[in-house]
């Protein structure tokens, strides 16, 4: 076992030692969308200082701890509050959370993210979910030495968002009357926005929505065989495709006016799992 192996089983163990049951789904909530998070029972609040080797997040809009307790009838993590690759930390750093969840149990996760509109029919307030995605970040959470007692070296990424899972969303948010697009999600590094060229590029190589996160994490927990749910919300159209300047507190307000919206759908997802 490799030495980062350990730093996560102690991470784990640390977690364990707190809870009476173990989680079967993990859920990462983006800027600003951390509604579900307050709905959670017999909440473990563990802030992610307790936690061994946890990255800590520094950006506004993020609490920096990990939930644990029921939603929706199944025990839940939440990880609310998440580091950046924009940050400085590596994208194996971001993914550590995930890994931790993994060797508690955890088989799904479900990620959401705020995210800018590549798509020119899409609005802000638009929820999308994400059918794939494409890795323009420059960085990727599984290079180094390979955690072999969590997946191989080469490994396939064909199917990162579950297709099962994606059909039964869909159908779900249907019956519930929730709008529900579908795209790919392209991860740019940031902290800086994107320029109107690049998001043009993006466009034209097959993007939908851009955002600065949810890659490393899907990477990984695919990489260890979880099953994977993405929700982007589109917080603003991206550079270049509305004459707005993008700002972080627009992301926010906007992200705070879909949070309700996106809550049901993740209870929905957590129900239908
Ligand atoms: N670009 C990148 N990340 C984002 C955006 C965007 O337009 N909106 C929210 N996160």
């Amino acid at each position: 076992m490799t030495e980062y192996e350990k730093t996560i089983e102690r991470a784990a163990d640390a977690v364990r030692a707190k809870i009476n049951a173990l989680p079967e789904a993990a859920l990462i909530l983006g800027s600003g969308l951390g509604d579900a998070a307050s709905r959670v029972e017999d909440a473990v609040r563990i802030p992610y200082r307790d936690v061994p080797g946890m990255p800590l997040p520094s950006v506004s809009g993020h609490g920096g701890q990990i939930i644990i307790g029921r939603l929706c009838g199944r025990t839940v993590a939440v990880l609310d509050g998440r580091v950046h690759y924009y940050e400085g930390y590596s994208q194996r750093e971001v993914a550590f959370p995930v890994r931790v969840t993994s060797r508690l149990g955890v088989k799904t996760l479900i990620i959401t993210n705020a995210a800018g509109g590549i798509n020119t029919s899409f609005k802000p307030g638009t929820l999308m979910l994400i059918s794939d995605h494409i890795n323009m970040s420059g960085g990727n959470p599984l290079i180094g030495e390979n955690l072999d007692s969590f997946g191989p070296r080469f490994p396939d990424m064909s199917a990162v968002y579950t297709p099962e899972l994606r059909a039964r969303l869909k159908e779900a948010a249907k019956e519930e009357g929730i709008e529900l697009a579908e795209g790919v999600y392209v991860m740019y590094s940031g902290p800086n926005y994107e320029t109107p060229a690049e998001i043009r590029f993006f466009r034209t190589i097959g993007g939908d929505a851009v955002g600065m996160s949810t890659v490393p994490e899907a990477i990984a927990a695919a990489h260890c065989g979880m099953r994977v749910v993405g929700i982007s919300c589109i917080t603003n159209m991206a550079a270049g495709t509305s004459d707005r300047r993008l700002s972080h507190a627009e992301v926010l307000e906007s992200a705070a006016m879909v949070s309700e919206k996106l809550g049901r759908l993740v209870e929905i997802a957590i129900r239908r799992l």
